[in-house]
């Protein structure tokens, strides 16, 4: 059922809103934000609610604070995942000001709120600073929900996630309006589009580090596809299922509790995929992974003593050729260790021709969004999507609880 947007509102003018957004940015050990994509990618929201009328509380959470969040020293401890940065980066981003609330909930912050202006912004401190957020309290929700008039979920990336802020607190806001946001509502267009009606052939790319991560995607992709191109770290783990020597290439052996092992998982995508599954053919491998002038390309097997860190230029062209003749494709994870940029041929290459393809490209995945905007190439893509886990869970058919609480149309 199509979800109520920011468009079946109404009258704003006079109405505080308050936004769910995703501001969970990357950040460096210095706390400077290295990626604005989410910022950027949350404006359209924001500028319109502010053009029609609206004073906005915006909020978010910021990264995964560690300790107990109930003790004395947790808030110093974890200072670095204060909202001041994003907050610098939001305002100029905005072009507005942007007041950084003097805490999560509490009667200074309700003092603010009470204060916003039409045209106004709050951002809220990061949501994980406080206890409720992840233990769902009902209080706490009750709050933020009482903070404004309507509620708005355009926190794509947090979908997946049960948080309070997700769940309990448009759960807390019925009677009042409770819809998503223009870029919730663009991504499911299109994630939706992928998953009932996308025009084939539709082709596959898998890459990253683990297969235990995704096995759920996975097979979903496998159900949904016609043909799959596996790169990166786990084509080593399939090469080895198929008996093939990977060298020191890097390789998941470890099962999760209560999950088959690595190995196991792999034998049995390999299985499913019959047909479907298309492997590297040749791989860069290095004899030291922080020495890039012992790089070299080899075919079939990896010997020992090396480690794959990209595929190689027979297999670009092979995954070249298969992205050509694709009328969808979707692709998470990059084709290797692309960081370090002598490894990042084979990333970029994938990622050039999704961005020439004729076919509709969807691109999701936390590391995946960043190498195609490293790469300039964010733009010729139909869609990269914000979401790393909630990209992965949507096209797995995951149903998710915080769009339960959002109206339908
Ligand atoms: P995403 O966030 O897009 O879903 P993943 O988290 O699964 O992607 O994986 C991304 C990581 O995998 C990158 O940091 C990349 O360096 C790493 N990676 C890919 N291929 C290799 C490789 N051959 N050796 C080591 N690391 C690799
Ligand atoms: C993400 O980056 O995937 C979302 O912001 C959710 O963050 P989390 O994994 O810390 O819940
Ligand atoms: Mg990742």
């Amino acid at each position: 059922m199509p979800k109520k947007t920011i468009h079946d509102l109404g009258e704003l003018r006079g109405k505080r809103v308050l936004v769910r957004v995703d501001f969970n940015v990357p950040m460096d050990e210095s706390g400077n934000v290295t990626n604005e994509r989410r910022i950027v990618a949350a404006l359209p929201t924001l500028k319109h609610l502010l053009d029609v009328g609206a004073a906005l509380v915006v909020m978010s959470h910021l990264g995964q604070p560690e300790g107990d969040p109930t003790a004395a020293d947790f808030l110093q401890k974890n200072s670095r995942l204060s909202m001041k940065r994003v907050a610098e980066r939001f305002r100029e981003r905005l072009g507005r000001p942007v007041h950084l609330a003097p805490g999560v909930v509490g009667p200074a912050v309700q003092q603010v709120v009470q204060r916003l202006q039409p045209g106004e912004v709050l951002l809220l401190e990061n949501l994980r600073f406080h206890p409720g957020e992840k233990s769902k309290n009902a209080e706490f929700a009750q709050e933020l929900a009482s903070y404004a008039d309507a509620y708005v979920n355009d926190a794509f990336g947090t979908c997946h996630r049960s948080d309070a802020s997700m769940v309990a607190v448009p759960n807390a806001a019925r009677g009042k309006p409770r819809v998503v946001g223009l870029l919730v509502a663009k991504e499911l267009e299109i994630l939706n589009t992928l998953l009932t009606n996308p025009p084939r052939p539709m082709l596959g790319i898998l890459g990253g580090a683990k297969v235990s991560d995704k096995v759920g995607f996975i097979r979903s992709l496998l159900s949904r596809v016609d043909r799959v191109l596996i790169g990166g770290a786990m084509s080593y783990l399939f090469l080895k299922a198929q008996g093939k020597g990977i060298g020191s290439s890097f390789c998941e052996t470890k099962a999760k509790e209560g999950q088959k092992t690595p190995l196991e998982m792999a034998q049995e995508i390999l299985e499913l995929g019959k047909g479907k599954i298309i492997l590297p053919i040749d791989h860069l491998v290095v004899k030291d992974l922080k020495d890039s002038s012992t790089a070299t390309v080899v075919e079939g097997e990896i010997p020992d003593g090396f480690a794959g860190v990209d595929i190689g230029l027979k297999t670009i062209a092979l995954y070249q050729d298969e992205i050509n003749k694709a009328a969808t494709v979707v692709w998470n994870g990059p084709m290797g260790k692309f960081e370090d940029e002598p490894y990042s041929k084979g990333t970029r290459a994938v990622a050039e021709a999704l961005a020439n393809a004729k076919a509709t490209t969807v691109v999701g995945g936390g590391e995946t969004a960043e190498a195609v905007e490293e790469f300039g190439l964010a733009e010729k893509m139909t869609h990269v999507s914000t979401g790393g886990g909630a990209f992965l869970e949507y096209v797995e058919g995951t149903p998710f609880k915080a769009l339960a609480e959002i109206d339908d149309k």
